[in-house]
């Protein structure tokens, strides 16, 4: 690994996804020669944006030796469901058989200067930070300095608060720097959305690529499983009558709370509509109470004012909308966007393409749900380009350090 300003530093991708952590790093002037996901839509992108040097598989089945020697940085973002709280049953030592591990055999087989891992902020709270701690001692014994840090894409110029773990290591003998944040409070303005989406508000949403100002735009394409009404009680229904006049009739009746929530299949809701404490109370829905009427045979006095139902406006702030309109967004998450602000659609998926900072040129391939899952598991291009920066430039400073370094471990 000979290091220098004219050649590029090379880098193996694992986790790749549709590529965000990987573009970022060839923006930064890295060079990407191996990349890996196991799901296929992802690949497609990959390959159609970024290039063929992606392959296809679970990475648990491809062996040290089908992957290249001599690159200079590994990279991936391993999923952690295996981590889950979920699986508390489970001890450590079988936590450890999960896709982390595949990093660190790519790790200890291949030996790169740097490794970087991205992952969720959850990670660092799990089984009392238990998880954090392992890995980061798993990769200590390989020889590697670790360092970890929680980062906010907001703060760095990119329009939406994703929080995420960046983890650091490497075994040339220098300190593991991360960028340092550009955008936020006594620094740039944080990016909001209205910046960077508000162009496509008013173009209609299509299937086939759309020419605006000389501009090509590519999968504006959303959800559009967006109401403007609901079914909503045609009456006003004071909650704490309702549940004393059904308290009275559960009792006249007889039949206990609990096989009442027998009757319906429910575990608690039943309770909640006879509570003691009238606050915590609810009112059945439409058809609960006529089930419930079957069962407690109460007269009609309520009938009307709970079972009317008549189509309602949503009103703005309970519609699931937006509301970080004029800031950066929430997180775009792998399971669908939220609802545009004035519009009877979801984000598009190019909008949240731009959210995360891909080029409007980059093309996503796959079902509608498929591009929104790989866009919400993408690293920002933008953020994932700072910390290829930072990690080129340390490299660059420390260039005797590590030439000395890779000497001593090719002898
Ligand atoms: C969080 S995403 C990574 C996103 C990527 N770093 C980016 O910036 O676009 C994790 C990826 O790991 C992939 N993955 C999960 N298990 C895998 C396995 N056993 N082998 C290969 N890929 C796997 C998933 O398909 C998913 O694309």
């Amino acid at each position: 690994m000979v290091i220098s300003k004219e050649k590029k530093l090379k880098v193996v991708s694992l986790f790749s996804g549709c590529g965000g952590l990987d573009l970022g790093f060839i923006n930064a002037g890295f060079e990407v020669v191996w990349a890996n996901d196991f799901l296929p839509e992802a690949v497609d992108t990959y390959k159609k944006n970024i290039g063929d040097h992606i392959i296809f598989g679970d990475i648990s089945k491809i062996k040290s030796k089908d992957i290249p020697d001599n690159f200079d940085i590994l990279l991936g973002g391993f999923p952690c469901q295996g981590f889950s709280i979920a699986n508390k049953k489970r001890s450590m030592e079988d936590e450890r058989n999960f896709l982390y591990k595949e990093m660190l055999r790519i790790v200890k087989d291949k030996r790169p200067m740097f490794f970087l891992a991205e992952n969720v902020k959850g990670l660092l709270s799990m089984h009392q930070g238990k998880i954090i701690e392992m890995i980061v001692k798993d990769f200590e014994d390989l020889g590697y300095k670790v360092n970890y840090k929680l980062v906010n894409s907001a703060d760095y110029g990119v329009p939406q608060q994703r929080e995420r773990v960046l983890i650091m290591g490497n075994r040339v003998g220098v300190e593991n720097v991360f960028p340092k944040s550009t955008h936020g409070k006594d620094l740039k303005k944080h990016i909001s959305v209205k910046d960077v989406v508000s162009h496509l508000s008013d173009v209609r949403i299509s299937d086939y690529p759309i020419k605006l100002k000389n501009k090509t735009i590519h999968n504006h394409i959303a959800r559009t499983n967006v109401h403007d009404v609901f079914w909503g009680r045609k009456n006003k229904v004071n909650q704490h009558d309702v549940c004393d006049y059904l308290k009275e009739w559960r009792a006249k009746s007889e039949i206990s709370t609990k096989n009442v929530d027998k009757h319906f299949g429910y575990k608690h809701t039943a309770g909640h509509w006879f509570r003691k404490d009238n606050n915590s109370g609810s009112v059945p829905t439409p058809e609960d109470w006529w089930e419930l009427k079957k069962l407690l045979d109460f007269d009609s006095k309520y009938d009307k004012k709970v079972t009317e139902l008549e189509l309602k406006p949503i009103r703005f702030e309970q519609s699931l909308r937006i509301n970080n309109w004029d800031k950066p967004s929430d997180t775009i998450t792998a399971t669908g966007p939220e609802i545009h602000p004035n519009k009877k659609r979801r984000m598009s998926v190019r909008e949240c393409a731009i959210i995360q900072t891909f080029p409007d040129d980059f093309i996503f391939c796959g079902s509608l749900g498929n591009m929104y899952k790989q866009i919400g598991n993408a690293v920002p291009v933008l953020l994932a380009e700072q910390v290829a920066k930072s990690i080129k430039k340390n490299i660059l400073n420390n260039y005797e350090i590590i030439s000395k370094a890779n000497r001593r471990n090719r002898k």
